[in-house]
C-alpha cells in the first residue's frame, strides 16, 4: 500500500531524530509551568511533539507546515473541482510530501476497497432512539469496530513493537474509509426517515458522502464538503479530541477505542459542539429581529448573551490570536457562490460587530471569529438544517488528523502518557519553600 511504503521509508529517520533529541538534549528545559497554568487547563504548556499540524497563533492551522491557503492551492483537485481531493489531504497528513493527483486517487481507491461498514455498526446505531444524540451514535459506532481492529489482532499475535504502526495504519485506513457511510447512516436515520442511500464507488470521498445524505444532485455541496473536510481535518495534537485520542492510544488501546474517546470530547460545547451552538445563536438572532439584523440590534443581542453569562459561540480561541483562516476560506466560498444568502449575511454583520464587544469585556484574549462562526450558515444554505448533526460532520473530518497522529505516535514508539497531579498542600509548600 502506497502510504505504508512511504511511512516505512521515513520511519527510521523519525525514530533517529527522536532518539537523538532525548539522548543529547533530554535535560534541556523548554518551559516552566506556572501555578496559573496548572489551574487553567494546562493552558499553553507544551506536552508533546507531532509534525502533522501546528496551530500558529497569528496565522492559524498549518498542516505539515503548509498554511490553509497553500494547502488549498497545492493539493491535487478532484477532476472538475476547485477543491482538493480528501485522499490527497490524508496522504499529506500521514506523510510529509505533497501528493500528486495519482497518489491522491490511489488513497481514495484504497478507501473504496475498505469502505464496507460491518452490519453490527448499523445495529448499534439503530439501538439508539431516532432522537438520540448524533455524536453518541457516531462514537458508539466507531467504538464497536474495535472488535475488528487489526492492531489488536497483531498485538495479541505478538507482532514486534517496532511494527505496531503498520496495523495501526491499517486501522486508520479502515476507519476513515468507513466514516462517510457511518456518518450518512446517522443522518438518514435521524432526519430522512431512515431512507439509506448506497455508496457510489464512482464518486470521490466528499462527493460520496454528499450523495449518501441525499445531496448528490448539487455539485456545489460536494465542493463545500471537500472544503469542509479539509478545514476540519486537524488542529494540532493537543486540543481536547486529538489529545484524548492520543492519550487513550498511548495505553496501546486500538484506534477505534482511541477515536471514540476523542469524539466524546469533540461533542462538548466548548469544542466541536460550538458548531451547532453558533448556528442556533445566529438563527435565533435572525428570527428574533425577523430578518437580517442591524448593527444596533446585533449589539443589543450580543450584550444580552453576555449578560446572561453565556459565551458568543464562534468567537474566541484557546490558541489563535487572529481571525481563523478557516473562517476566511468559508467566507470566500459563500461570497463566491451565495453572497445574498440571508443567514450568511447575518453572520457577516455579526463579524462586524461582535469582535468590538468582546474586546470591550477586557478579558477575551481573542475576539476574532473561529471556523464555527460560519460552518452552520454554509450547511444551512444547502438544506442541512439539522444543527445537532454538525458535530458529526466535524468528527467525520477530524478522524483524518486524529488517526494520523495515532499512527505517528506508534511509528516513533511514543510511551504511555502519565503527567503528574499534585495536592494543594504540595503546591503550597513548594511556594513557601521558594519564598
Ligand atoms: C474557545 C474558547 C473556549 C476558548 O476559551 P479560553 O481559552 O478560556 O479563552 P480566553 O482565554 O480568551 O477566555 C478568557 C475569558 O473570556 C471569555 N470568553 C472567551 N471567548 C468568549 C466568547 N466568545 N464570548 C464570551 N466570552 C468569551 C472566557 O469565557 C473567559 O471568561 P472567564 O475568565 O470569565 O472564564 C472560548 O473563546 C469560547 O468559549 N468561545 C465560544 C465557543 C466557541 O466558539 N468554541 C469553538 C472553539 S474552536
Amino acid at each position: 500500500m502506497i502510504l505504508e511504503d512511504r511511512i516505512e521509508a521515513n520511519v527510521s529517520v523519525w525514530r533517529e531524530r527522536v532518539a537523538r533529541m532525548i539522548k543529547e538534549y533530554g535535560d534541556f528545559v523548554i518551559s516552566n509551568v506556572t501555578v496559573q497554568q496548572i489551574y487553567s487547563g494546562i493552558r499553553g504548556v507544551p506536552i508533546q511533539v507531532s509534525d502533522i499540524s501546528f496551530v500558529d497563533p497569528d496565522h492559524g492551522i498549518r498542516y505539515r507546515d503548509y498554511s490553509i491557503n497553500e494547502i488549498l492551492k497545492l493539493l491535487p483537485k478532484a477532476p472538475g473541482s476547485k477543491y482538493p481531493m480528501v485522499g490527497g489531504l490524508y496522504y499529506l497528513l500521514m506523510d510529509n510530501e505533497l501528493p500528486t493527483l495519482s497518489k491522491a486517487k490511489e488513497v481514495e481507491e484504497e478507501w473504496k476497497k475498505r469502505a464496507t461498514v460491518p452490519d453490527y455498526v448499523f445495529k448499534i446505531i439503530d439501538s439508539f432512539p431516532d432522537d438520540g444524540s448524533a455524536m453518541a451514535m457516531l462514537s458508539a459506532g466507531v467504538l464497536s469496530m474495535s472488535c475488528d481492529s487489526k492492531f489488536s489482532k497483531a498485538y495479541h499475535e505478538s507482532v514486534g513493537k517496532n511494527d505496531y504502526w503498520k496495523s495501526t495504519l491499517d486501522d486508520s485506513i479502515d476507519l476513515t474509509a468507513r466514516m462517510p457511510q457511518i456518518a450518512a447512516y446517522i443522518y438518514n436515520k435521524k432526519y430522512r426517515n431512515n431512507q439509506q442511500i448506497d455508496p457510489d464507488p464512482k464518486l470521490d470521498y466528499a462527493a460520496n458522502f454528499a450523495h449518501m445524505i441525499g445531496k448528490g444532485d448539487d455539485p456545489l455541496y460536494s465542493e463545500l464538503m471537500r472544503l469542509f473536510i479539509l478545514l476540519h481535518a486537524d488542529h494540532e495534537n493537543a486540543n481536547v479530541s486529538a489529545h484524548t485520542a492520543h492519550l487513550v492510544g498511548s495505553a496501546l488501546s486500538d484506534i477505534y477505542l482511541s477515536c471514540s474517546a476523542g469524539l466524546n470530547g469533540l461533542a462538548g460545547p466548548l469544542h466541536g459542539l460550538a458548531n451547532q451552538e453558533c448556528c442556533n445563536w445566529l438563527l435565533d438572532l435572525y428570527h428574533f429581529y425577523q430578518g437580517i439584523p442591524s448593527k444596533e440590534q446585533i449589539e443589543e443581542y450580543a450584550r444580552k448573551t453576555l449578560e446572561d453569562g453565556k459565551v458568543i459561540p464562534g468567537y474566541g480561541h484557546a490558541v489563535l490570536r487572529c481571525t481563523d483562516p478557516r473562517f476566511t476560506a468559508e467566507m470566500e466560498f459563500a461570497k463566491a457562490h451565495f453572497p445574498d444568502d440571508e443567514l450568511f449575511r447575518t453572520a457577516m454583520a455579526v463579524f462586524e460587530v461582535v469582535p468590538g464587544i468582546l474586546m470591550e469585556t477586557g478579558k477575551v484574549k481573542n475576539p476574532w471569529p473561529n471556523v464555527d462562526a460560519l460552518n452552520g450558515a454554509l450547511q444551512y444554505h444547502f438544506g442541512v438544517t439539522e444543527t445537532d448533526y454538525y458535530t458529526v460532520l466535524f468528527g467525520l473530518s477530524r478522524m483524518l488528523g486524529i488517526t494520523s497522529h495515532v499512527v505517528f505516535a506508534r511509528a516513533v514508539n511514543k510511551p504511555i502518557e502519565r503527567p503528574k497531579a499534585l495536592t494543594t498542600r504540595m503546591l503550597e509548600s513548594m511556594i513557601s519553600e521558594q519564598n
